[in-house]
Formats: C-alpha cells, sequence, structure tokens
C-alpha cells in the first residue's frame, strides 16, 4: 500500500503545524540555495502550492537535481509556520522520493503561455494555475447544480445519447452508423437504413429535452444534465461541437414559473461560485477578465428583466446602434442585439419571452395571436444567450397540426405524441448551456477553454 497522503489543500488549513504529512504532487518550480532547496508543490487540490523545503540531510536528497519542473515527487516532513510572507505553513522535507522524472522538453516552463497555445497540449494543460483554477470550479458548478434541483426534488433522468429523433429540427445532427463504404453510401442515398446497427437512422442528441418531457409526465419535476452535440459549422468563441447541458423540466407550470425556475437556478448557481470558489476566481479577476467580479456581482445584484420579443425588437429599432444585422420583426436576434439588450439598455439578465413562432421549435406552445409561441431566452452580459426554454405545447390537435405544418413525420414521434394523448397537462422547461456559465462565471472569453477537451469544426485532437 502507498503511504496515506494529505491534500495540500487540507495541509493548507491545518490548525497548527503537523508533526509528521505526506504530500504528493508535481513539482512547479525548484530553486536551489546554499544549504536547501525550496520546491513549489501542486498536487491539484487547490490553486496554492505549498513550499518544501530540501535541506541536505533530507533522504533522497542525492537526487534533487532531477526534481525538475513538472516531476512528480512524493514527500514526507513537518509542516511549520513559515517565516516567508504570503503562506502560513512550508513543509520541512524527511524524506524525498521522486516518482516520474520530467523530460527537458516538458512545454510547461516557468513563463506564461497563451491560450492558443495550451489548446495544442490540452492533456497538460491542467498542470497550469489557470487552467487548475478553471476545471475545480467546473467541477464545483456541477456538484452545485445537482444540489439545486435535489433540494428542490427534482428527479436526475439520464437521457439517450444515441436518438432516433431530432429535437430542435434544425438538422444540426452528427450521424450514427456502423456501415461501411458502399453500404454506408447506399443507405444514405435511399434513405433505407434497415442493414445499419439499429435497423433505422441514429444520431447523437441535440438535446435531451423530447426524452426529459416524457419522465417529466411521470415523475414531476426532472432534470436532464449531460452532454449535446451540434454539427454547427460555425466557428464562434461560444459554439461547440459537443457541449453540455443542463434541461430541467417541470409538470403542471407555466412559461412564467419556467422564467422562475431560471431566475434561481442561475441565482444560485452564481452565488455558489462567488462563496465556495473564491480562491480559484480570484485568479481569474487578476489574470483573465479584471472586470469579471463586478459583472457577476451586478448580476447577483440585479432584478432580471422579462421584455416581450416585439418590445425587444423596438428598442434595437429604436437604438443609435449601427448594428451588422438591422433588428426586424420576425428574426432571430443576432449576438450584437443580444447584447445591446444586456449591457447596455437594462444593465441586467434579460429575458426575451415570446418570440415569433416560425423561427422557433415545433414543441413550443402556440399563443393565442397565432403569431408567437411560449418561449423564452435569457440573456446576460458578455455571453448574449445563456438559456432557451419554453412551455411546450401539450395541446394534441395543435402540436399534431403543426408538426404536419413543418413536416414532421408523425410515427417517429409517436411515443412524444403519446404523453399528449395520456394525461397531458401544462409543462414548461429550460436548457442552460454549462460552457456558458462557465464563460459568464470566469470571464474567459473562448468556450474551447472551459471545457477539458474541446470539440470544435476541424478540431478532433486527443
Ligand atoms: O436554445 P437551445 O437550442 O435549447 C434547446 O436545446 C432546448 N431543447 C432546451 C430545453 O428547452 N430543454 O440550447 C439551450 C442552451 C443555449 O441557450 C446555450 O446556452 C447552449 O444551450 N448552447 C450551446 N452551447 C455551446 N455550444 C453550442 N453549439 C450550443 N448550442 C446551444
Ligand atoms: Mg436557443
Amino acid at each position: 500500500m502507498q503511504p496515506a497522503r494529505t491534500p495540500i489543500a487540507e495541509l493548507l488549513k491545518a490548525s497548527g503545524p503537523v508533526a509528521s504529512a505526506t504530500v504528493a504532487g508535481w513539482v512547479k518550480t525548484r530553486r536551489d540555495a546554499k544549504d536547501f532547496s525550496f520546491i513549489q508543490l501542486n498536487d491539484g487540490s487547490c490553486l496554492a502550492s505549498l513550499q518544501v523545503i530540501v535541506a541536505e540531510a533530507t533522504e533522497g536528497h542525492a537526487r534533487i537535481r532531477e526534481t525538475t519542473t513538472g516531476s512528480a515527487v512524493r514527500i514526507e516532513g513537518e509542516l511549520v509556520e513559515s517565516p516567508a510572507q504570503g503562506q502560513r505553513y512550508e513543509l520541512k522535507a524527511r524524506r524525498l522520493e521522486i516518482l516520474g522524472t520530467c523530460a527537458e522538453d516538458y512545454p510547461l516552463q516557468k513563463k506564461r503561455h497563451s491560450d492558443e497555445f495550451l489548446r495544442t497540449i490540452g492533456h497538460l494543460r491542467s498542470r497550469t494555475n489557470k487552467y487548475g483554477a478553471l476545471f475545480r470550479i467546473r467541477s464545483r458548478l456541477a456538484w452545485a447544480v445537482h444540489d439545486f434541483f435535489q433540494r428542490r426534488g427534482f428527479h436526475y433522468i439520464h437521457t439517450p445519447i444515441i436518438t432516433g429523433a431530432d429535437c430542435e429540427g434544425a438538422g444540426e445532427m452528427f450521424r450514427v452508423t456502423t456501415l461501411q463504404g458502399d453500404a454506408g453510401g447506399r443507405a444514405l442515398s435511399r434513405g433505407d437504413f434497415t442493414e445499419d446497427f439499429f435497423g433505422k437512422e441514429a444520431h447523437l442528441t441535440v438535446s435531451g429535452q423530447l426524452a426529459v418531457e416524457s419522465y417529466c409526465m411521470g415523475l414531476g419535476q426532472v432534470y436532464a444534465f449531460g452532454p449535446t452535440f451540434r454539427a454547427e459549422n460555425s466557428n464562434t468563441s461560444r459554439h461547440a461541437a459537443e457541449f453540455w447541458m443542463i434541461e430541467p423540466e417541470i409538470a403542471f407550470a407555466d412559461l412564467a414559473d419556467d422564467m422562475q425556475l431560471a431566475e434561481d437556478f442561475v441565482r444560485h448557481l452564481l452565488d455558489f461560485v462567488c462563496t465556495d470558489c473564491q480562491e480559484d476566481l480570484a485568479l481569474f479577476k487578476q489574470f483573465v477578465d479584471p472586470e469579471v467580479e463586478a459583472r457577476l456581482a451586478g448580476v447577483r445584484a440585479a432584478e432580471f428583466v422579462r421584455l416581450p420579443y416585439g418590445e425587444a425588437v423596438e428598442i434595437l429599432k429604436a437604438a443609435r446602434v449601427d448594428f451588422e444585422y438591422t433588428p426586424e420583426w420576425g428574426a432571430d436576434l443576432q449576438t450584437e442585439h443580444e447584447r445591446y439588450l444586456t449591457e447596455t439598455h437594462f444593465k441586467a439578465p434579460v429575458f426575451v419571452h415570446d418570440w415569433p413562432r416560425d423561427i422557433k421549435a415545433f414543441y413550443m406552445r402556440q399563443n393565442d395571436d397565432g403569431r408567437t409561441v411560449a418561449a423564452m431566452d435569457l440573456l446576460v452580459p458578455r455571453i448574449g444567450e445563456l438559456i432557451g426554454g419554453s412551455q411546450r405545447e401539450e395541446r394534441h390537435d395543435r402540436l399534431l397540426a403543426r408538426m404536419d405544418e413543418m413536416g414532421f413525420r408523425r410515427e417517429d414521434y409517436w411515443w412524444y405524441l403519446d404523453t399528449r394523448r395520456f394525461g397531458t397537462a401544462p409543462h414548461a422547461g429550460f436548457g442552460l448551456g454549462f460552457e456558458r456559465l462557465l464563460m459568464f462565471a470566469t470571464g474567459v472569453s473562448n468556450i474551447r477553454d472551459v471545457i477539458p477537451f474541446p470539440r470544435t469544426p476541424r478540431n478532433l485532437e486527443f
């Protein structure tokens, strides 16, 4: 058995000196003085590194020159109050053991590296302060998502990743097949997939919504939290081909209830990150985005605006701004419009609701005006759309009519339609893009830098 090690995060919180402690981690830097070497050791448990003093008398000192930046070591010693500034404790090593030396071409030497370069070494970037902090925050926020819903009695549903339905109807799906060569080509050209693995056309899911809706109609309040896939060929800083989405669904609820849930959820996550992740967040304020703290505080203090889409368009038309895309009733909002509304006009998060039906998905509840649906987007500063959601069309006849109109094949959605025949009820839900939340919380401006291994057009390394 390996000797028990104490995470550095835990040691740094010790209430006093510790006679014997064992740590293990990776050497950030080593500095050799006349009688001692100083090692900055990081084990990923927290941002701070532990200073270790290695004297000549330390067992294993003979190999001190091999403890270069990046090497893995285990050290046993005494935790003492540190005379140095900026740290409470340091470790006086009694025994040093090298677990893995680090080759000379280790790319993470001392100097700061660009995000672009670090993307090319995605398998190593968690060793840097910034990405270590980022992925600790990501982990904590994922936990906070479950905490929020579980405390409110929501049930976590694992929705399928391989699907036979296109939820958003936007056709941005990745195909899943085991057919090879000519057989694949024939199936595609004939639209006949009987020879394929599932005997029918299969794709990676773009959203767990349709599946989670059906579970909502039995369990009352549910949520999905999983990876989703979109073959959008848009190389933007806010879109990834693989991203994680949180999708709650509530029965006996309307669009107002949905917006309230979304507001409570976002507030919970932001309150959580500001209190739970202080040390890691401070790094982002210092090195990534000096405004991030103020922006978070601003949103937490702000009233969330509820703005009908029609009024949003009027505000944009009246704005004295030279938009690249002219705002017009019936058109989708562009990021420039979203940001104007939330950053400039309201200086607050904004729910834009009741959108033109023609630009929205088939499952959204049709309003009585005949031209809008009960949909909402939540816009936040810097990001634009963080959440998209809606009240669902629970009326069987209205849903059928809309699907026919949009050219959906009823037989592909028979099970979804069943939920409207067997005790249908008003219900609503939304999807929050987890990476966009992380971008908002940290000020990181590119989605590629908030997911461990980003998948974007022409990029599938690791
Ligand atoms: O607005 P969207 O497309 O909504 C849905 O998929 C609904 N079925 C959700 C629901 O009602 N259950 O996507 C929801 C959110 C967006 O607001 C955005 O934050 C994020 O998912 N998102 C993406 N994030 C990263 N990369 C992409 N390509 C994204 N597409 C959407
Ligand atoms: Mg959307």
